[in-house]
């Protein structure tokens, strides 16, 4: 036995050994660490040397180790202290690992090292303030970690540190003056920490070196120091998604080789300072999401600017003509402001613009014909403006367009036949303008055409056979207008549809056999034409249906008794020429405005010819097994969900480099982005959806989909949007809980829903506060969700929680540019 543990003890420590003195540390930190994956098998410990060994490099001419390279190497374990006796290391990354230990006071004792990259690890605890100790220091990386308390103030003795960045952590301190003294500094990253409130120290007005200065969601507080303006070779300033106020200082023109101004999501006001001509370096200024007033500056607009975002502000005016000018501008967003006038018409002649969002102002004019000239827009956002005239024919040349939004203006005449079929269009949403003429049979070129949404137009002759081949169309609705003729029977073949909704137009003939095929299918409206024939039983076999209505036509025969297999929430067959019996289990009060105007069915059944009034139990149905449905499904699919949005996190976090030009809230981490990237899983996450922490943590956990679970029930039993200006500068959320504590409940909740079911919608009202609460640990876990729900309301417990039922009447349109609800339709897709 003895004899057996020397042989092993010799095997794994061999007396023979030669390897050098540099070798033995780097084998004991090896020894510290789990290397599930066999990162370090090439590190043998009968090598003489270890310069060949995965990640160090030694020196040629003297043989030490002087670079220690293991980023991404799926480490597990304390930081190898030992490192620390390598006499000539003078660099190591150990980035994306799993580094779990806090950082000692020893780390000092890397007296060579000039850098430290331990970015994305698991570290925890105090940043040691000995760091500011290692006299030869360059570099300090510690983003992405779980590093709390202060930023040691001895952090301002630095001799020579040039980039700091602790990014992402959970730093909750001041941020100390002292780091004004590091005047080498050269980047000083401090964004997304959850720090003390506090404002920018104008000490850093000292940091003359300094490049970058990225400070977005810190909260800060406080005015913008016009001392940081004396940073004369600042190329980027970050200091968005705080409650930064006051104005803009107007000495920021001094920021002679600025870059990149990010200053969206703040409190600022006043307007945009005069001279700004004199930033002739600047290509991206991004202010939107503020209070800011007056006039878009000429001399802004006439710099070279590759983006401009005003977005969400007081800005009123005109759009300074410069703007169309530059060389370089892909992206305008300037939505939800009070700007007036016309677009400059050669806008989009010489920019390769890609994104235009000018939505929610007064502008007025034409359409400018030569937005797409340089033939790369893909996103043309108008809506909610007086834009009148036609849609220029050059835009249906424009085959980069993926998203068309029109609606709500004055535009007319007809649409350009080209304009239809656009190969990669995914939504085009014309409703509420002038628009007139046909739907041209080009449109079976669209083959990505998604969400087609014409209502309230002027648009005439018949739907076109070609739309049948748009297999990906999930929404169409072309709701009053002129359309004639019948409804195509090439319609069944759209299999993704969800919604389609005819209604008020003069459409004749009869509903299409073969309807059951639509599989999708969740809301049918055709109501208000002209259809005639009987309601062909299909339509009871239709799985997902919840939304029928077929009122105003001239449909005759009898009502299918397979209409009962559906598992609707509104029926509508009023006001046609029905007759016979009405199906048993409609014959109740439920249903009670479904039949009527229809002089062959009503007098029959008795106590079918019902009093007016209770309608309103419908919806209260309606909404709870809505929820029932919903918290099934998140239930079954949360495990997968969380996965893949945890995944497309990591993914992003990697994706992510500080010293690229491009601007930083668009690399992950804004709310906008998170919604992208969200809704792309089909997740709910719409802005105003999203948990507070997110802002500062970047963490997405079971507990944040909660979050947005919850934010869905306040919205049913509010009857809300998660978002809204009425809210001022809260979100649903917080609007409940305030109305709830100052007014009562009867101020929250929906005023259509039935008071007779008051104690379940209060139940409900304390699920969906449970779920938003702002600390995480208060939230309960989904299957405590599902549990409190059927407490709630013990009557409605749905018994075939059906995947593809989608719930569209919830369905709100994106409103506010990207920032609109997809609530459940999207949620339950797929
Ligand atoms: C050492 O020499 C190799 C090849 O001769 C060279 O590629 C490498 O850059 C040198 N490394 C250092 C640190 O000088
Ligand atoms: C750190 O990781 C090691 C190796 O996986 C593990 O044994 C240890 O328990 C972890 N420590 C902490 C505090 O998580
Ligand atoms: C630290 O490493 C990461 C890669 O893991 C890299 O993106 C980052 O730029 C490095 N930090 C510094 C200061 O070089
Ligand atoms: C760091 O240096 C101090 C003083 O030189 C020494 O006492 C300590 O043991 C060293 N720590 C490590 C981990 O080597
Ligand atoms: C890091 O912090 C987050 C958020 O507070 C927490 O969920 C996570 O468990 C922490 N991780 C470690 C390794 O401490
Ligand atoms: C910072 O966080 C730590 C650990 O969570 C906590 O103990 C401490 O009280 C916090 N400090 C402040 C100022 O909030
Ligand atoms: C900055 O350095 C100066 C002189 O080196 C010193 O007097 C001052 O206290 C330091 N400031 C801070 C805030 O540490
Ligand atoms: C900031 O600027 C003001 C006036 O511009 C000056 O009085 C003050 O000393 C400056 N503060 C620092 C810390 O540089
Ligand atoms: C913006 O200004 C208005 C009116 O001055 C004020 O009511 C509102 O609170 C301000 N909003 C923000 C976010 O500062
Ligand atoms: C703006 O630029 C002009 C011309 O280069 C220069 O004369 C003027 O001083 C600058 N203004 C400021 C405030 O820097
Ligand atoms: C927007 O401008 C119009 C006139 O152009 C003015 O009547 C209106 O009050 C302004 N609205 C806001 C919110 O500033
Ligand atoms: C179709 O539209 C989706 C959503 O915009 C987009 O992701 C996809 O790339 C488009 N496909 C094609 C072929 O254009």
């Amino acid at each position: 036995m003895l004899l057996l543990f020397v042989f092993l003890f010799s095997l794994s420590s061999p007396l023979t050994s030669s390897l050098n003195q540099d070798g033995l540390f780097l084998w004991q930190a090896k020894l510290q660490l789990s290397d599930p994956t066999n990162a370090l098998s090439n590190w043998n410990e009968r090598d003489a040397t270890p310069c060949a060994w995965h990640g160090v490099v030694c020196d040629n001419a003297t043989g030490n180790v002087i670079q220690l390279d293991l980023t991404n190497s799926q480490l597990e374990g304390p930081f190898p202290i030992t490192l620390c006796r390598i006499p000539s290391l003078t660099y190591i990354s150990l980035s994306e690992n799993s580094i779990n230990s806090s950082l000692t006071a020893d780390i000092a004792n890397c007296t060579n090292l000039q850098h430290i990259n331990l970015s994305s690890n698991l570290i925890v605890g105090l940043i040691p303030e000995t760091l500011s100790q290692i006299p030869a220091l360059r570099y300090l990386d510690l983003s992405f970690n779980n590093l709390s308390g202060d930023i040691p103030a001895r952090f301002g003795e630095f001799q020579k540190l040039e980039t700091l960045m602790l990014v992402g952590n959970l730093l909750n301190g001041t941020i100390p003056s002292s780091l004004g003294n590091i005047s080498t500094l050269k980047v000083l990253s401090l964004a997304y920490n959850p720090f003390t409130s506090s404002p920018i120290p104008c000490e850093f007005g000292s940091l003359v070196n300094l490049e970058e200065l990225w400070f977005s969601y810190s909260n800060l507080i406080g005015s913008i120091p016009s001392n940081l303006t004396r940073l004369t070779k600042l190329k980027n300033l970050d200091l968005s998604g705080n409650k930064l106020s006051g104005s803009i200082p107007s000495s920021i023109i001094e920021l002679a080789s600025i870059v990149q101004i990010e200053l969206f999501d703040n409190s600022l006001s006043g307007e945009l300072p005069a001279g700004m001509s004199n930033l002739t370096a600047l290509r991206r200024f991004d202010a939107s999401t503020n209070n800011l007033t007056g006039s878009i500056p000429d001399e802004l607009c006439s710099l070279p600017l590759e983006s401009l975002n005003l977005f969400e502000n007081g800005f009123e005016g005109s759009l300074p003509a410069s703007i169309a000018r530059s060389p370089n501008l892909y992206e305008l967003k300037l939505f939800s402001n009070n700007l007036s006038g016309p677009l400059p018409s050669d806008l989009g002649k010489i920019s390769p613009l890609q994104y235009i969002d000018v939505s929610y102002n007064q502008f007025y004019g034409e359409v400018p014909a030569n937005l797409c000239a340089r033939g790369v827009l893909e996103e043309l956002v108008l809506i909610y403006n007086s834009f009148s005239g036609i849609i220029p024919d050059s835009l249906g040349k424009c085959r980069s367009l993926r998203r068309i939004r029109l609606r709500n203006n004055k535009l007319s005449g007809s649409v350009p036949d080209t304009f239809w079929g656009l190969p990669h269009l995914y939504l085009l949403e014309l409703l509420d303008n002038s628009l007139s003429g046909q739907i041209s049979t080009a449109i079976s070129g669209a083959n990505n055409l998604s969400v087609l949404l014409i209502s309230n137009n002027h648009f005439t002759g018949s739907i076109p056979d070609e739309i049948g081949s748009l297999t990906n169309l999930v929404e169409f609705v072309a709701l009053h207008n002129s359309f004639t003729g019948g409804i195509p029977a090439s319609m069944v073949k759209l299999s993704q549809l969800g919604k389609l909704d005819l209604s008020d137009n003069q459409i004749s003939g009869k509903i299409p056999g073969g309807i059951q095929a639509l599989k999708k299918l969740n809301e049918l409206n055709l109501a208000n034409n002209k259809l005639d024939g009987e309601i062909p039983r299909e339509i009871g076999s239709l799985p997902a249906l919840n939304y029928l209505d077929l009122s105003g036509n001239r449909l005759s025969g009898e009502i299918p008794l397979e209409l009962e297999n559906l598992k609707l929430n509104l029926l509508n067959l009023s006001n046609n020429h029905l007759s016979g019996n009405i199906p048993p289990s409609f014959a109740n009060q439920n249903y009670i405005d479904s039949f009527e105007g229809n002089p062959g069915l009503c007098g029959d059944p008795s106590g079918l010819c019902l009093s007016y009034s209770e309608s309103k139990n419908r919806r209260n149905l309606w909404i709870f097994r809505s929820m029932f449905m919903l918290a099934g499904i998140v239930f079954m699919v949360g495990v997968v969900w969380f996965y893949c949005k945890y995944r497309n996190f990591k993914k992003m976090k990697k994706g992510f480099t500080i010293s690229k030009w491009k601007s930083f809230h668009k690399l992950g981490f804004s709310e906008y982005e998170i919604v992208k990237l969200l809704n792309e899983d089909n997740v709910i996450g719409s802005y105003g959806y999203i948990a507070p922490e997110y802002a500062y943590t970047l963490r997405v956990n079971e507990k944040s989909d909660i979050y947005s679970f919850g934010v869905v029930i306040l919205e049913l039993v509010t009857g809300r949007l998660p978002v809204d200006a009425e809210y001022g500068e809260k979100d649903l959320v917080k609007w409940v809980s305030s109305t709830l504590n100052q007014k009562g409940i009867e101020h929250v909740i929906d005023p259509t829903l039935d008071t007779i079911h008051m104690e379940e919608i209060r139940k409900m009202l304390d699920v969906g506060l449970v779920c938003t609460s702002s600390l995480p640990i208060n939230r309960p876990s989904m299957r405590r969700v599902v549990k409190m729900l059927h407490e709630a309301s013990p009557g409605f417990q749905s018994k075939s929680i059906k995947k593809d039922g989608i719930l569209s009447p919830y369905y709100h349109n994106e409103e506010a540019s990207d920032q609109g609800s997809l609530v459940l339709s999207y949620v339950l897709k797929d």
